[in-house]
């Protein structure tokens, strides 16, 4: 019997014992990307959805760019060592863990900044629709982005209740911009109907990917995606601030007008031309010189990704996070805890968030434990599951360790209390 295949840990014998876990561990096709992964020991790391884990791929090849590539080579390696394509080949190997073309993704800049970039392209594109739509439960920099662009160019940007999008939905839109996995409740949209929605009332959607790609399979085209964004730096493993990607369906590419019209961007940079023409196809949405280091770490780190079947990914994803729930019922009753998370796999992401009116102090305690999650104001304790480097074991550990914490009230300490600067 494969357990990988089972919806839910509902189907597991209760009560579930870490023997049980060890079990799903031995069946695990995954198991084996576990190597790919530099981890200290005694940590059970539940952050990857904030930053990933680093890949073992990573330190030799940075060494190789920093002591190679960029002491001896100098400036030849924009050329030798192939630093300039790099935002489109990059770009190419994240296409295809999102359901995209090599040719509609280039990585560059930050989410921030791309959101900045496709938002005043898409109502470039839909002239005399002055409506950007949002949510209010979106990442706040979505918020901020989208309210900026909206006071630039003289639109409104309007934020509804994520049950209340579909309605939301009219002639008025020029574009909508969601998170399609929710950064604090794991909760996934339908991007298919949201997407199809849209269109049947002419709206662009922008989709949101930092909580979805290395995540969880995404079928960007098949949903017939107009734009999408996502960081470098979580499931994607590529490293704190690792540069961000952006994708654009092909059908958008040529005539889109992006407005930070930089020269990375321009059709001939290496011209230096006074006068802007954008370069055919994604490239145009390039603004400025890559950080080449965040890049070649990126691109060593999706390495980790290589064989790797998305499909296996979810499977193991939804396992991992049923198991975690499951266990969270049976170690952790009456310890003030709920779930922000839909008990429903298929609409949560790859992680679970639980609410305790303490749960700043609990995550620290965690931490100090070695069981590292984190917080997100007022009461979010966070948890996310990496497919590729965690075990359904470490999950029963972690739980265990919860359950230690609350039955001890360690989580009461002082030096638990004193917010850091970084949650
Ligand atoms: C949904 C979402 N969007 C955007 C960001 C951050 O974007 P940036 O890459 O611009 O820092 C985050 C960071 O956690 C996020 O969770």
């Amino acid at each position: 019997m494969n357990l990988f295949n089972l919806p839910s840990s509902s189907a597991l014998t209760t009560p579930i014992t870490r023997a049980a876990c060890l079990a799903l561990d031995a069946q695990d096709p995954l198991a084996r990307c576990r190597e790919r992964f530099a981890l200290p020991e005694g940590v059970i790391y539940l952050d990857g959805n904030s930053l990933g884990a680093m890949p073992r791929a990573v330190p030799a090849r940075m060494q190789r760019a920093i002591e190679q590539e960029w002491a001896q080579g100098l400036i030849r390696s924009w050329n030798d060592a192939d630093w300039y394509p790099a935002p489109q080949r990059v770009g190419g190997r994240i296409a295809a863990l999102v359901g995209a073309e090599a040719d509609e993704v280039i990585v560059a800049d930050s989410i921030s900044i791309n959101l900045f970039k496709v938002l005043v392209a898409a109502l470039r594109l839909r002239p005399g629709r002055r409506v950007i739509l949002g949510e209010n439960a979106n990442f706040p920099t979505d918020a901020y982005v989208a309210g900026g662009v909206a006071e630039l160019v003289g639109a409104e940007f309007r934020a509804v209740d994520s049950e209340d999008v579909l309605a939301a939905l009219n002639e008025d839109v020029a574009v909508v911009t969601l998170t399609h996995v929710n950064y604090k409740s794991g909760k996934v949209y339908d991007m298919a109907a949201i997407t199809k929605r849209a269109h049947e009332v002419g709206a662009l959607v922008v989709w949101d990917l930092a909580h979805t790609a290395g995540a969880m399979p995404c079928a960007l085209n098949a949903c017939n995606a107009d734009f999408a964004l996502g960081c470098g730096y979580k499931y994607l493993n590529g490293g704190p601030g690792a540069p961000a990607f952006v994708f654009v369906a092909k059908r958008h590419q040529d005539g889109l007008r992006q407005p930070l019209t930089g020269w990375h961007g321009h059709a001939r940079p290496f011209e230096f031309s006074q006068s802007y023409v954008p370069a055919p196809g994604i490239d145009r949405m390039l603004v400025g010189t890559a950080p080449q280091l965040g890049l070649i770490a990126l691109e060593a780190a999706l390495t980790a990704f290589d064989g790797v079947d998305m499909q296996a990914l979810r499977r193991k994803s939804q396992s991992l996070t049923s198991l975690f729930i499951a266990l969270v019922d049976q170690e952790l009753a009456g310890h003030g805890f709920g779930l922000a998370t839909p008990r429903e796999p298929n609409a949560r992401g790859s992680q679970v968030s639980l609410t305790h009116a303490e749960g700043y102090a609990i995550v620290q305690a965690l931490i100090a434990r070695g069981v590292i999650g984190d917080f997100r104001s007022p009461d979010i304790l966070r948890f996310g599951f990496a497919a590729l480097y965690l075990s359904h074991a470490e999950v029963w550990d972690a739980v265990a360790t919860l359950q230690d914490v609350m039955a001890s009230a360690a989580w009461s300490a002082p030096e638990f209390m004193a917010r850091k600067a970084v949650t």
